[in-house]
């Protein structure tokens, strides 16, 4: 049987991977700049992580929701206290995708309505509601069209205050930062202006930090760079280190009962014990703190970049638009340098390394970078 080819791929195959750094079948080293697409937070293959891991598959990986699991409660305890929303109620599910998809559904369930508004260049996943609200018709099929989703230009505050006087809307999805679209960060006073015209009608706020959250631009969430208090937050990727595991943190005015949401292997014992290892080792090692310190000295050493280049990102979560495509340039650090880098659009570069990287490994991306940047790219 073949693979259903949806994927263009790179031309490595990762064996093995430590930290920051990969190697592939031929024994290549690598360093990873793009993190698998943000996942990996706490580097790859962890010691504790692992360990973590392997003692729980070998007393219980799985069972169901229909039964007591100690392991949820203290993924719950410990988050809740890292992040800084220990009030919250924590339901895990298995996907970024999946975690909006339940988010919209609740904003749904609470205020009885259907409309909710999201952004341009916004992503928030490819199931039904939540590529609704994603802006991209081209992941869009014939089923997911619906006028219950409006797309609305990012950091107009205007535009969304005439839609909400317009439209009964259940809620406001947006991302922390976003990512797919570029690293672009919401303007001061967006996201809070987003929270007050809710407020005034009585809609959800909802906080996309599936790529955004979970440290990664030296706060646990981005949207705490712009003192708001969303009342749904939504979190994947650097959540398991690659384990598949997604959550949403939901506001305690928000009344749970029972069949309100559910899933089969959302919050297994081996997703919960992948999810408590990254959070112990993100506290033990400082990660947070690395995000921001890193994320600073690297985005002090892109200034040396030709004018005409745009650095955008918080922490670990960097956007490098330029003037040209940038597939070269991606090329020839993957190729020429074995480093691994991210990208939106044609223009961008993405980087979402590892949460411990070092300022060493940041420099040598830098220089690898601009030997390979020209005027002309
Ligand atoms: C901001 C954001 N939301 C949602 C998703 C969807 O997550 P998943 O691919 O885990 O369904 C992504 C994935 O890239 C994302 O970046």
């Amino acid at each position: 049987m073949e693979l259903f080819d949806v994927y263009p791929l790179l031309d490595v195959t990762p064996e093995r991977a430590s930290g920051c750094t990969v190697w592939d079948d031929k024994g290549v080293e690598y360093l990873d700049l793009y993190g698998g697409h943000a996942v990996i937070s706490i580097g790859h293959t962890h010691p504790h992580y692992v360990e973590r891991i392997s003692g729980q598959l070998a007393k219980i990986g799985f069972y169901s929701n229909s039964v007591q699991n100690p392991l949820q409660r203290e993924l719950a305890s410990l988050l809740g206290r890292q992040c800084g929303y220990a009030g919250y109620r924590l339901f895990l599910c298995n996907s970024g995708a999946e975690a909006n998809e339940n988010a919209i559904k609740l904003a749904s369930f609470v205020t009885g309505r259907k409309k909710f508004i999201a952004f341009g260049k916004g992503f928030h996943g490819r199931t039904s509601a939540a590529v609704a609200l994603t802006d991209n018709p081209k992941i869009a099929a014939p089923v997911n069209l619906t006028d219950n989703a409006l797309i609305l230009p990012f950091n107009d505050l205007e535009a969304v205050g005439r839609a909400f006087r317009e439209n009964d809307i259940a809620g406001v999805l947006v991302e922390g930062i976003q990512g797919i679209g570029g690293i672009r960060i919401p303007a001061p006073g967006f996201l809070a202006g987003l929270e007050q015209l809710c407020k005034e009608h009585g809609a959800l706020l909802i906080l996309d930090e599936i790529q955004s959250g979970y440290g990664r631009t030296g706060k646990f969430f981005a949207h705490q760079y712009d003192g708001v208090t969303p009342a749904l937050i939504t979190m994947a990727k650097g959540m398991g280190n690659g384990f598949p595991i997604g959550g949403l943190l939901i506001s305690p005015e928000i009344e749970a009962h029972y069949g309100m949401l559910g899933t089969t292997f959302g919050g297994s014992h081996l997703a919960c014990a992948a999810a408590l290892a990254v959070l112990e080792v993100m506290e033990e090692e400082k990660l947070t703190e690395n995000a921001a310190a890193t994320g600073h000295y690297l985005m002090d050493q892109l200034r040396g970049l030709p004018p005409e280049c745009e650095v955008r990102g918080r922490g670990l979560m960097t956007g490098i638009e330029f003037p040209y495509p940038v597939k070269n340039i991606r090329d020839r650090l993957l190729h020429d340098f074995h480093i691994f880098t991210g990208f939106s659009g044609t223009h961008t570069l993405r980087l979402l390394p590892p949460l411990c990287l070092s300022r060493e490994q940041a420099r040598v991306f830098v220089n690898a970078l601009f030997s390979v940047v020209t005027p002309e790219g």
